[in-house]
């Protein structure tokens, strides 16, 4: 088997990379190094270049590297939260007087930090439909810095030509900035299509067990990639010794996980599109999604999302997450375990009377590894 990383294989990197043995004790697994500071020997003798766990920690360093590699990226960075993450890319590459064009599907909470934080310092957005290309090229003006995309969406599942909008921003002098927390590097390489940096919440598949929260940023070039770690380090919101490490552990499993998701997620939207209380089943692996041709090409697989509409309203809706068991009732996704919730009164709830408000019949699944036949009988109960 070689050592070079770039022609092993994706499940070989999530477990090996950044991965070395403990050069003290031979330990498999990298230590948490629970640190602050590091002894120098002699003012200035930095021992294996750590002075202080804000700018680097061993353990960070090992998830950084990993995320790189899995990303096909130069440089992988670890935040505290993915908005986090979100924030320091967009304090990086922009200033006032900048233009941002913006999905009018994406999770909440980032349409709240352009719309709450971002603009206050004088950056303007537009929203577009981001899987229609020309309606992103009409969005674009000579000012704008940034195409941001998140593919499969949040939580419409909406599905956007990556390759596509990486030539729209590159002839407009801007970046497209891939928010990859649904696909996975397993599932969807962003880079490889054209993108310029990837974005995660690794609370999501990378941690992949509802116990840490977390961000990432992979830049695919390695100047770019030195000016983020640059802001990581002044702006100061680094994820912690013990998240990095729970992350680097999660993600040794994410292709098993990816594929048991996928396989469970297909199985759960092809019974919804038949249940008579269902209205519409939003999967990019059903064949009638507007972006199924489009996701079998650019993914690996479909994912663990599935979305749908109840026949009823709202009340349905919601009716429906108070009565499912084995699919909890929570915010959040790509766990184990699988997750119901209402997006327009829980996670997007801040999007309400905007762009990007959802419909108020949605539910959203986040269909983890069980039995698929046990969550197949949860939402039958569940429907009613
Ligand atoms: C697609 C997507 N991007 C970014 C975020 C923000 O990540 P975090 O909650 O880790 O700050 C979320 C959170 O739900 C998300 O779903």
């Amino acid at each position: 088997m070689s050592d070079d990383q770039s022609v092993q294989s994706f499940e070989t990197r999530a477990i090996h990379a950044g991965n070395t043995a403990d050069p003290l004790t031979g330990a498999v697994v990298p230590p948490i190094y629970q640190v602050s500071t590091y002894k120098q020997d002699g003012v200035g003798g930095l021992r294996g270049g750590y002075e202080y766990s804000r700018s680097a920690n061993p353990t960070r360093t090992a998830l950084e590297e990993n995320l790189a590699a899995l990303e096909g990226g130069r440089r992988g960075l670890a935040f505290a939260s993915g908005l986090a993450a979100e924030d320091c890319l967009l304090r990086t590459v922009l200033h006032p007087g900048a233009h941002v064009v913006i999905p009018n599907d994406a999770y909440g909470g980032t349409f709240r930090l352009f719309a709450k934080v971002v603009q206050r310092w004088g950056v303007d957005f537009s929203v577009a439909d981001t899987s229609d290309v020309d309606a992103v090229r009409a969005a674009v003006n000579d000012r704008t810095k940034v195409i941001w995309v998140e593919t499969p969406s949040n939580p419409l599942l909406g599905i956007t030509d990556i390759t596509a909008l990486a030539e729209v921003a590159h002839g407009a002098g801007a970046r497209l900035v891939v928010d990859n927390t649904f696909a996975s590097p397993y599932l969807q390489q962003p880079l490889a299509l054209g993108a310029d940096v990837v974005v995660h919440s690794t609370t999501k598949y990378m941690g992949g067990h509802s116990d840490v929260v977390g961000g990432a940023l992979v830049a695919a070039d390695a100047e770019l990639g030195e000016e983020l770690a640059y802001h990581q380090n002044a702006m100061g919101a680094v994820a912690g010794p013990f998240d990095a490490w729970l992350v680097l552990r999660g993600i040794k499993t994410l292709a098993v996980r990816m594929d048991r998701h996928s396989e469970n997620a297909t199985r759960i939207a092809e019974m919804l599109t038949s249940h008579p209380k269902v209205g519409q089943v939003l999967y990019p692996g059903l064949p009638e999604h507007p972006g199924h041709e489009l996701a079998a090409k650019q993914m690996k697989a479909f994912g663990g999302m599935v979305s749908f509409r109840v026949a009823g309203g709202e009340a349905a809706a919601v009716e429906v997450c108070n009565r499912a068991k084995l699919f909890t009732l929570g915010e959040s996704l790509g766990g184990v375990e699988s997750l119901i919730e209402h997006p327009g009164r829980m996670t997007h709830a801040s999007a309400a009377g905007s762009p990007l408000e959802v419909p108020a019949d949605l539910v959203r699944l986040s269909v983890g590894i069980e039995s698929a036949e046990d969550l197949l009988a949860d939402l039958r109960q569940a429907l009613g």
